[in-house]
């Protein structure tokens, strides 16, 4: 029987899932696989035969399914009992469904645990759901010793429901979840067990579907082990990335705003063989950028400096990206009126940039407004890159104006009083896409842009 899985993916990352998905496991499965790969509001469900710790390196992705049933919507009686009936119907169906898809889950964690022997990564996420597992095994393998066939009767289960939409008038998660669980005690003769289960079975019910599944790791695929200190949801920062019209390797990427480094780290994930520079005016930041690149062993090509996106201390044409997560709203104290210093800034980003390298931006809705009035056809005066250079060191706890290695030889010394002469048109910026996502409580947008030659670059 071919497993089914699924992914849940943040909204606006679901079409990124897709690609990611194609690309990742399908890259030596049969043509017709592509056609099973399905896209919906929040999830993304596929068939694959790839090792399911190549599942887990899907970084578009929140969680990881294994599929037992995708159907048609329920609509339920208001009658508990008559709705129980229902459930035992249409959401739990058919026990061997069950027993094959308890059996397929017991490989996968086996398939988890031999991978984690031969030291994979993701390591927290594997650790932690493995010693989960790890204990789960241990019951299911004395089961098999007992019998012959798994012994259905020492599963101990939990049910996470969330219901929507028209259902939701009626019954709570709460409500469904224990309806649902209680149909799956009698049928299955499964205990229940809402401390530590051996598996989960997470039921979504909405006007469109019904989809149940279980969970291959404890933790999400989202939280990366070497966020020590989390910035930019992990799965945004990768699309950062991913967006970018041509490969990375062997390039120069700036993040001049890097925060804890999350777009960074994730670009740095990606491209081996590149090189990263990371800048903020916070040194507490940067402190946390510092650590999260130790814990991702990325020292070695991750450079850190302290300095302005305003006034960037790089030579011009240097860089091959720039990948920045422009602040906005209340969460980042910024000594800067970004609407008024977006102009400049988004100046200084080209300036470095080399032609054909490519700029993306992740920007609220207002500054999308914003940047639109910016890059436009109008001819800008000519423009002077003389910057100044002020308190950059490498090791963001360093207090000297060393400058080692890439930064060294990519850095300019020259004057800023020319920064208020910025023209505030820009010409050299050809967009190449614009990809919308949810950050929870805003929406915002990933820009993307190539550098042409134009009249500005040439002088
Ligand atoms: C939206 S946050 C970046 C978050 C980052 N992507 C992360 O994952 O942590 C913006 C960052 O810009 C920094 N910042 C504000 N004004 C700046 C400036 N003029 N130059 C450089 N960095 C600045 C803030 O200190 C903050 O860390």
């Amino acid at each position: 029987m071919m497993k089914r899985f699924y992914c849940t993916a943040g909204a606006g990352l679901e079409e990124l899932l897709v690609e990611e998905v194609k690309h990742k496991l399908f890259a030596t499965e049969p043509v017709c696989m592509l056609d099973q790969v399905e896209q919906i509001s929040g999830r993304v469900f596929f068939c694959s035969n790839a090792h399911v710790n190549t599942m887990t390196q899907l970084k578009s992705a929140e969680r990881l399914f294994l599929l037992l049933r995708k159907a048609a919507p329920i609509s339920l009686p208001k009658n508990s009992a008559k709705a129980a009936v229902v459930i035992q119907q249409s959401i739990v169906g058919d026990a061997n469904i069950w027993k094959q898809s308890l059996l397929m889950w017991k490989a996968l964690q086996t398939e988890l645990q031999d991978g984690q022997q031969h030291g994979q990564k993701r390591k927290r996420e594997e650790d932690d759901s493995l010693n989960a597992v790890a204990s789960s095994m241990h019951s299911l393998s004395s089961n098999t010793q007992l019998g012959k066939e798994l012994n259905q009767h020492s599963i101990t289960f939990r049910v996470s429901c969330r219901c929507s939409g028209v259902i939701a008038r009626s019954y709570t998660s709460q409500r469904l979840s224990c309806i649902i669980g209680m149909a799956i005690k009698e049928k299955l003769r499964w205990k229940v067990d809402l401390k530590e289960p051996i598996i989960e079975v997470n039921v979504n019910v909405s006007d469109h579907h019904c989809i149940i599944g279980m969970p291959l790791l404890k933790h999400p695929l989202a939280s990366r082990c070497y966020m020590k200190h989390n910035g930019l949801r992990s799965t945004i920062a990768w699309a950062m990335t991913f967006l970018c019209p041509k490969p990375l390797n062997d390039s120069v990427i700036l993040d001049p705003m890097c925060g804890v480094g999350a777009v960074l780290l994730e670009a740095a994930q990606e491209y081996s063989n590149a090189l990263f520079l990371g800048m903020d005016t916070d040194m507490s930041q940067l402190q946390k950028a510092a650590e999260n690149v130790n814990a991702a062993g990325m020292e070695e090509k991750v450079q850190l400096l302290q300095s302005s996106a305003m006034e960037i201390p790089l030579t011009s044409g240097v860089v091959d990206a720039v990948l920045c997560d422009v602040p906005f709203g209340r969460k980042f104290s910024c000594s800067i009126d970004m609407p008024t210093a977006l102009p400049h800034l988004l100046k200084e980003m080209e300036r470095v940039l080399c032609v054909g390298g490519h700029l993306v931006l992740l920007l609220s809705l207002q500054l999308s407004a914003q940047l639109k009035k910016i890059i436009c056809k109008h001819k800008p005066k000519k423009h002077a890159n003389s910057i100044d250079t002020h308190c950059v060191h490498t090791d963001p706890s360093s207090t000297n104006n060393e400058c080692k290695d890439i930064s060294k030889t990519l850095m300019c010394h020259k004057s800023s009083s020319e920064i208020s002469n910025t023209p505030m048109f820009i010409t050299s910026l050809q967009a190449y896409r614009t990809h919308k996502v949810s950050l929870g409580s805003t929406d915002a947008f990933i820009h993307i842009f190539t550098k042409i030659q134009s009249e500005i670059n040439t002088h």
